[in-house]
């Protein structure tokens, strides 16, 4: 009973010296396979092509939060997504981040920065703006409660119910919730139901003016209904962590439009010893048979 290792090679060293000091075996690569039905689990962002190789994998555990990236798994094999509040905290500091640079005009303030254009614009209390957080899940919580504490009136929505710091709305109430959202921030997983959730619709709901913050997955966003909403002044700037394509094929407007910030998806990156934590906590459910933590309904989709 072993898992495969098939994640990047910066991570190994953690990996090997916390799997060591656990008593756990720790398969290194692919090429470092001996005995394939001796594979029970396997951690990677993307799995190894042939998983028909390995008989007896029982998990796939994702070193990442998100798992829409992966392909249908063979029946019977369970996946893990990472938990490591690492991760979460990380995300949480690239969302505060681009509210602040959002509700303090940071966009307008660089272009004018590289035009050397000392111009104020009007300075308002955090408290004066409404933050609205699609995707209540555990970063979602996170980043809520953080807002909140600066002053913002932070409200969320989540299929889910609920109940927290933050006022929640229900997905059947997303015309309300985004009626209130004057800064959005997205935070949903990528599934069928929440792709293309960022569109000329759900933008024209929000409050004239209002900023868009999105850290979810590129695929949620139309671009061209942001060019769209930016262009008629119903969006006022954007800050995207994701895109899609990944990268951003160079050349395209928002690289260069002053109105939208693009950072390279570094929201997170999966600490090598949180991440390794996290697999020998899913070693030991399986030896165990307790529930795998971080088990996803892949029905849900996460
Ligand atoms: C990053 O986007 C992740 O899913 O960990």
């Amino acid at each position: 009973m072993s898992l495969l290792f098939h994640s990047t090679a910066a991570r190994l060293p953690v990996w090997r010296s916390l799997f060591a000091a656990d008593g756990e075996p720790l398969i290194e690569g692919e090429d470092a396979v001996t005995d394939p039905a001796g594979v029970t689990a396997i951690a990677c962002w993307v799995p190894p092509a042939d998983l028909s190789r390995y008989p007896n994998l029982r998990a796939v555990i994702s070193v990442g939060a998100g798992v829409d990236h992966l392909p249908p798994l063979p029946d019977g094999v369970a996946l893990s997504r990472t938990l490591a509040p690492g991760i979460e905290a990380m995300v949480r500091d690239w969302v505060v981040m681009a509210t602040l640079m959002l509700h303090r005009d940071m966009p307008a303030y660089l272009e004018q920065a590289r035009a050397g254009d000392w111009c104020s614009h009007p300075v308002r209390l955090a408290s004066s703006r409404r933050v609205g957080i699609l995707g209540m899940g555990r970063i979602g919580a996170l980043a809520a409660e953080s807002l909140q504490s600066l002053g913002f009136e932070v409200a969320g929505l989540s299929r889910s119910e609920r109940t927290g710091a933050v006022p929640i709305f229900a997905a059947s109430q997303i015309d309300a919730f985004l009626a209130r959202s004057d800064l959005l921030v997205c935070l949903l997983p990528l599934t069928p139901e929440t792709r293309g959730i960022l569109n000329a619709k759900t933008l024209s709901a929000l409050p004239r003016g209002a900023g868009l913050i999105h850290a979810g997955r590129g695929a949620h966003l139309d671009p061209e209904a942001l060019r769209a909403a930016l262009d008629d002044g119903q969006i006022s700037a954007a800050m995207l962590d994701v895109t899609d394509p990944e990268p951003l094929p160079q050349g395209h407007w928002m690289w260069r439009d002053p109105r939208v910030i693009v950072t390279p998806h570094v929201g997170a990156n999966t600490d090598a010893a949180e991440g390794a934590r996290h697999a020998l906590a899913v070693m030991r459910a399986l030896r165990d048979g307790t529930p795998l933590p971080g088990l996803v309904d892949r029905a849900r989709g996460y």
